[in-house]
């Protein structure tokens, strides 16, 4: 009986040390099969960073999800962190917003949570060396631009955990992605979307309609043109992708405040993170399938 019994305790034993000795580039994909099989208690999702780690911190100590140095996850298990894109430019601290996005990923697995990002159109465009948003400073912070091209290239730190994430993802019947989804995308479906997505990106191919501006990165409909012509947009989308409601960044709410529209249906969660915008503070929470915005003033808004 002894040996087994032993060997398993042994296995359990090295295993935590076993998940913190890998590297958040060597963890395994989280797929759509994945979260359909570990449903969460509670979501939290942020919208765009840009460069702002004091800002960003702030957004998620309020929210519940990490200490007020921004290095430990303290969330309940069961809680998932969706970040839609736009972690990079018009600030500095690009390195340390990814730094801290790998490192949460690594402690909310052991915590029994998860951190789930889709890129953004920024991430995109870094990736191709796009630089027209990236500030002296952030260059300054890589060293040289040479050094912050390698970065951002296939063999760099950030730029091959970003050729890992998708474009888009559902978590429990929410949509999340950067910009949003057109029926025209949603028919094709969220696999081959990701997939198109993930073959640009290995060809270095970042003229793909994938990419472009009618893409899911781009697109800002659900956001801004007039409900009485997007719900019904929306609607068909959502019907495509099997899911209840679509949270999107991208189009920043410079007056701090979530956006929600369509009933509820779509959700705008960039409310201007980064000092750029003004510094605002809110995240999205869905608890009981219930979507609520989340103030720094202590204000909680239920969204319908
Ligand atoms: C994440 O940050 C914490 C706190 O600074 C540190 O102890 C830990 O080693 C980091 N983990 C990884 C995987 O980088
Ligand atoms: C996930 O969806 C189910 C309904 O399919 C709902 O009962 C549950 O409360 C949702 N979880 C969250 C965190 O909203």
């Amino acid at each position: 009986m002894k040996p087994i019994t032993w060997i398993p305790l042994a296995l359990l034993a090295c295993l935590p040390a076993l998940i913190s000795a890998s590297t958040p580039e060597q963890q395994p994909l989280l797929t759509n099969n994945l979260f359909e099989s570990f449903v969460p208690s509670r979501i939290v999702a942020v919208g765009d960073f840009h460069g702002d780690f004091r800002n960003t911190v702030r957004v998620l100590n309020m929210a519940g999800i990490v200490d007020k140095t921004g290095e430990l996850w303290i969330a309940e298990p069961g809680t998932f962190l969706v970040q839609t894109g736009d972690v990079v430019d018009r600030g500095p601290d690009t390195i340390a917003l990814y730094a801290m996005m790998r490192n949460l990923t690594v402690q909310a697995e052991i915590a029994g949570g998860r951190v789930v990002r889709v890129l953004g159109n920024h991430e995109v465009m870094n990736m191709a060396a796009d630089w027209r948003y990236v500030t002296k400073e952030d260059i300054a912070s890589f060293g040289t631009a040479e050094k912050r091209r390698a970065e951002f290239g296939p063999e760099g730190l950030i730029g091959s955990d970003l050729r890992d994430l998708d474009i888009v993802t559902v978590v429990n019947g929410s949509v999340f992605v950067h910009g949003g989804v057109h029926p025209t995308w949603a028919e094709k479906g969220i696999d081959a979307i990701n997939r198109e997505a993930r073959s640009a990106m290995a060809a270095d191919n970042w003229r793909s309609n994938v990419f472009g501006g009618d893409g899911v990165l781009w697109y800002r409909g659900y956001a801004q043109d007039p409900e009485k012509q997007v719900c019904k947009l929306l609607r068909k989308a959502l019907k495509s992708l099997g899911a209840r409601r679509m949270v999107m960044g991208h189009t920043p709410q410079l007056d701090g405040h979530i956006l929600s529209r369509c009933k509820g249906k779509a959700i705008v969660i960039d409310v201007g993170i980064s000092s750029y915008y003004g510094g605002n503070c809110a995240a999205l929470e869905i608890k009981d399938d219930v979507a609520r915005a989340l103030y720094c003033d202590g204000t909680r808004k239920l969204l319908s």
